[in-house]
């Protein structure tokens, strides 16, 4: 168990209609295990209803109720437990989960997202499959070669990984929920919890952009997760309308939870500044755009074109090459703030804090909650 490097188990309870999936983080303790795979059954009275479950209930409390002891501790000391343990560090897993495709939402290059279901559960499911043929297209294309080594792919393993990690660091009420995961022939696999719609198609359908009170409750919901992601050090580096998904909460659809999703492109600041060019371009903080060294205050610029984007209907600087995007803003600079409403000074107040060129003037996290446009 000792020698995996992968930050997550997929434990897999064997003994109900279909296996029960748990996946928990190194290090977690066994009895929080257990509290999950309780919650999980107590979701389905169906569940409940299945002996094998009882069986299992009956010796998961002796097991572990008291058991402070972490999951390595627990499989070191003994071996003969009554489940099964599978690791999932690569290796195909398609053998073991049936969700059934019902339509496709979205494709993006690489990525397609469908609605799914669980079977017996008769849950609706997302289902966002990361295809292995397209990221071997995309890196023949770039090395000019036939074939793609294992060793090529690797990074992308890598990255899925870190998706999945992050995503379950930032588990919350405005997170996407990550139900399961797995890798097959031919796709890495995620499978969450289902939404209506993204942010970004919902602007669509509006004759005009979001009030500043709509843009009001969008963020306080979605800080919720920004608080979370601050706390882990996480900058998800890729905030934009379509990755911040809409749940509605009646079929009238007037009001609706805002979910931030796609961790694709995060990382953790540790102890370094990030280098990397990550994100989407129209978003990217200017410091990015220039390749320096950045923190987790290219978030806070992002976040300020997302709530431009929701106010104007538009984007607030453009230009398909970096360094033309670059200009663009440090040539419009703040003018472009000048059409925002009298009534909306507190938003206007607030963008030119968080559109701030320079990343030494904008405001940091701690700040930005602060703002008195929330209160
Ligand atoms: N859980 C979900 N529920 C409903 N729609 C989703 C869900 N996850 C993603 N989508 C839709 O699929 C799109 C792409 O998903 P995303 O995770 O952002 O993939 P990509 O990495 O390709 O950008 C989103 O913009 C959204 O419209
Ligand atoms: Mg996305």
């Amino acid at each position: 168990m000792n020698s995996f490097s992968f930050p997550f188990y997929n434990f897999i309870f064997q003994g109900y209609p279909e296996d029960i999936i748990i996946t928990v983080k190194q290090g977690t303790k066994l009895k929080d295990l257990i509290k999950q795979y309780f919650e999980k059954i107590q979701k389905s009275n169906l569940l409940l209803n299945n002996f094998d479950n009882i069986y299992f209930l009956i010796d998961a409390k002796i097991i572990t109720n008291q058991n402070e002891e972490t999951i390595e501790e627990f499989f070191k000391n003994n071996i003969s437990s009554t489940f099964l343990v599978e690791v999932v560090n690569g290796k195909s897993q398609s053998n073991r989960t049936n969700y059934e495709i019902i339509e496709k939402i979205k494709e993006n290059l690489f990525s397609k997202v469908y609605k799914g279901r669980v079977p017996y559960l008769n849950e609706n499911v997302a289902i966002k499959a990361i295809n292995k043929e397209r990221i071997k297209d995309a890196i023949m294309k770039e090395t000019m070669k036939l074939q793609v080594s294992e060793e090529e792919l690797k990074p992308y393993i890598e990255k899925f990984n870190k998706e999945l990690n992050f995503m379950q660091k930032c588990q919350c009420e405005n997170s996407v929920k990550i139900y399961d995961y797995y890798v097959t022939k031919d796709d890495f696999i995620i499978v969450m919890e289902l939404c209506d719609e993204n942010l970004n198609e919902l602007l669509c359908r509006k004759q005009s952009g979001f009030s500043s009170d709509e843009i009001r409750n969008i963020l306080l919901q979605l800080n919720n997760v920004f608080k979370v992601m601050n706390k882990n050090k996480i900058s998800h580096r890729d905030f934009k309308l379509n990755n911040m998904l809409v749940k509605y909460k009646n079929s009238e659809k007037k009001e609706y939870r805002v979910l931030l999703c796609d961790y694709g492109e995060s990382n953790q600041l540790l102890f370094e500044n990030f280098k990397t060019h990550a994100g989407t371009k129209i978003y990217m903080a200017p410091e990015i755009l220039l390749g320096r060294p950045y923190t987790d205050k290219c978030d806070l610029w992002s976040l300020g074109i997302n709530i431009y984007q929701m106010y104007f209907k538009d984007f607030p600087y453009k230009g398909g090459v970096d360094l033309d995007l670059y200009k663009n803003i440090v040539k419009t600079g703040q003018s472009v703030l000048e059409n925002i409403r009298k009534e909306d000074s507190k938003l206007k107040n607030l963008l030119s804090k968080l559109l701030a060129i320079e990343e030494k003037d904008r405001i940091d996290w701690e700040a930005y909650y602060k703002d008195p446009f929330f209160n």
